[in-house]
């Protein structure tokens, strides 16, 4: 039996101020949802703000990104080991924002999910097609071939620890949540292609969706048999929602 995930990637948001008040509100209503494996994902300068504020719940934390090196002359940059420092269990890879907004191709998220996983810690691959590619009808296809990128440098054997978040590109921020019927679709698919290659490992692997879930619509796609909890944005940044949408997996 998959336990239920749910993440919250806040983006470029927050302050100290707002993320010691948000985090005080998950801490006191994590209780309620303990059923819920429950992580947050902060701009990599409040990860030390998040560990102190964390490290005696029961939520976990991780990064939104990290480097495909390990150390050196990358200007800008932060490696895995640098999240380590700060106890991070995860890191989101691939996230579609990073892929479109700052160049990631399948193969660079590829290599960085095996950095991560090298020093374990736990990547969460991101996955989704955009508008055109779904009217395109080609939606499969792309997950498949970005899935195939990791694939091709860890096998599958990468994926034992790991997490996929099918996150549809049109879906994310734009109020348009994916039904859970478009939802359920993707994530079969997904496993399906897993499970050709090891099944037990695909029948363990978690896969969360994100695109627009907020409390009102958790219910329906959390109840998805396929659908294993949500990577949520905006609905993430406070705490009586994010719990709410936990509370929907329970
Ligand atoms: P929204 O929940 O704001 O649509 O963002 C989803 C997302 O990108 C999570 O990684």
């Amino acid at each position: 039996m998959r336990r239920k995930f749910v993440a919250g990637n806040w983006k470029m948001n927050g302050s100290a101020n707002s993320i010691r008040e948000l985090l005080q509100g998950i801490r006191e209503g994590a209780a309620e949802v303990a059923a819920v494996e429950l992580a947050v994902f902060p701009s990599f300068v409040y990860l030390g703000l998040v560990e102190q504020q964390l490290s005696d719940s029961s939520v976990g934390w991780g990064a939104q990104n990290l480097s495909e090196h390990a150390s050196g002359a990358h200007t800008g940059e932060v490696a895995g080991s640098m999240l380590q420092d700060f106890h991070c269990d995860y890191v989101i890879v691939g996230h579609s924002e990073r892929r479109t907004l700052y160049g990631e191709t399948d193969e660079i998220v590829a290599r960085k999910f095996a950095t991560a996983r090298k020093i374990g810690l736990k990547p969460i691959l991101c996955v989704g097609e955009t508008l055109q590619e779904r009217e395109q009808g080609v939606t499969e296809a792309v997950v498949e071939r970005q899935i195939k990128a990791v694939l091709d440098l860890e096998g599958i054997s990468g994926f034992a620890d790991a997490v996929i978040a099918y996150e549809p590109v049109w879906a994310i921020g734009t109020g348009r949540t994916a039904t859970a019927g478009q939802a359920q679709e993707v994530h079969a698919f997904i496993r399906a292609k897993l499970a050709q290659l090891d099944s037990a490992l695909a029948s363990q692997v978690c896969i969360l969706y994100g695109g627009s879930m907020k409390a009102a619509n958790a219910a329906e796609l959390l109840a998805m048999p396929d659908i294993d909890g949500g990577l949520i944005g905006g609905a993430s940044l406070e705490a009586k929602e994010f719990l709410a949408i936990a509370k929907a997996g329970c």
